[in-house]
């Protein structure tokens, strides 16, 4: 039987992803239970070039979307008919590559005339905690650490989010995946640098730490991937110790991560921390966040590793308070590849409300 389209609560949510090399669909039910979650991964069709080709990933994404969307609805069990409304991640990411989810999404949604809300990734990223057996209650600090972002901010309701700091410059995943390409080790970098660096030893090369302000919350990641170059070059012969590169370069990385986001949590008095992003399924800072915040008596939360890295489910989830969270809007939902826009429209459309507008991209 058809949903009256008019119902205010939004229950069941499908979730579109595409912002980069992925290309997932979920179906969330009450912003807490994954039905299905579907992530097709392009790290085959990127990993020759040592990074993400943005036309190859644009390209991969149309060919996946179809089967990966009806694999998620067909997991779920869900239909066009019991689904509550759709939502997609419009920025950031690569344009071309959000402009494929953001297109098919408004098409899938007309079509079927669900509502349709535009989802920021990053606070997709934060509402994966909320798939957590026990998330953490409000308010929470959020230390956001994935390839193109590293935020810290203080998260009061699942709309409500204070900036607190974010990185300089490259992001920490950013880094992994540059530092495993200098030593060789090819893409995508974090998972292979966290794997061979429990077979180093961490303390044998100490690479520098910028701790930058150290009241502050800014981070900055450029200096050691320089610094693991250089010593890559000024070495001869580094073939015997390239897990403990790996380890002391993860250990400088992780080291001002767990300190900045165990100050940002002492700085607001917040006995909750959550750790999300693609960076947070790290072993070792899974490890020392987890010590670090029992020291300083914080409740650290950091979802399952395959909710860290881009999934949809987390897009479901966040596009779940959105809808319920009583927004309201016409403009339709546009890719948007500008990272953190904090005023990204949070906002739902009908069919009568986008009809007449689709293919707008702001
Ligand atoms: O959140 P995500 O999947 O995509 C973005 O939004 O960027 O994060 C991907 C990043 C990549 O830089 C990848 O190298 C890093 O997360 N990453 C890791 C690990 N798994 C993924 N970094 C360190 N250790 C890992 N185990
Ligand atoms: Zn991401």
């Amino acid at each position: 039987m058809t949903k009256p389209r008019n119902s205010k609560q939004y229950n069941l949510v499908l979730g579109i992803e595409t912002s980069c090399d992925e290309t997932a669909a979920a179906v969330v039910s009450e912003g807490r239970a994954i039905l299905s979650n579907v992530v097709w991964s392009q790290v085959d069709i990127h990993h020759p070039y040592g990074g993400v080709v943005p036309e190859l990933a644009s390209r991969k994404h149309l060919e996946k979307i179809v089967p990966v969307v009806e694999t998620a609805l067909a997991d779920a069990g869900a239909d066009s008919n019991s689904i509550d409304g759709v939502a997609v991640t419009c920025g950031p990411g690569l344009v071309g590559a959000l402009l494929v989810g953001v297109s098919f999404a408004k098409a899938f949604a007309y079509a079927r005339d669900l509502p349709l809300i535009g989802v920021d990734h990053l606070h997709g990223h934060i509402a994966a905690i909320y798939l957590q057996p026990e998330p953490p209650p409000f308010p929470f600090v959020a230390l956001l650490t994935s390839g193109g972002h590293t935020n810290l901010c203080y998260v009061e309701g699942p709309m409500n989010f204070e900036h607190m700091g974010q990185t300089r410059d490259d992001a920490a995943g950013e880094a992994f995946d540059k530092v495993a390409k200098v030593l060789g080790l090819g893409y995508p970098g974090g998972q292979v640098i966290d794997k061979l660096a429990q077979q180093g030893d961490p303390e044998r090369i100490r690479f520098p730490r910028a701790f930058l302000d150290r009241t502050g919350f800014d981070f900055s990641f450029s200096g050691i991937k320089t610094a693991v170059a250089r010593y890559v070059m000024d070495e001869k012969e580094i073939a015997g110790k390239i897990a403990d590169i790996a380890a002391g370069f993860q250990e400088a990385v992780v080291d001002v991560l767990v300190q900045k986001a165990i100050s940002a949590a002492k700085a607001k008095a917040c006995q909750h921390l959550a750790l999300v992003g693609g960076v947070a399924s790290n072993s070792r800072l899974r490890e020392l966040m987890t010590e670090a915040a029992k020291r300083a008596g914080i409740n650290v939360h950091i979802p399952s590793p395959e909710l860290c890295t881009d999934n949809a489910a987390m897009i479901a989830t966040m596009g779940y308070h959105q809808f319920n969270g009583g927004k309201n809007a016409s403009p339709p939902a546009s890719p948007e590849p500008e990272p953190w826009r904090a005023g990204l429209d949070l906002d739902v459309y009908s069919k009568t409300s986008y009809s007449g507008r689709l293919g707008v991209v702001r």
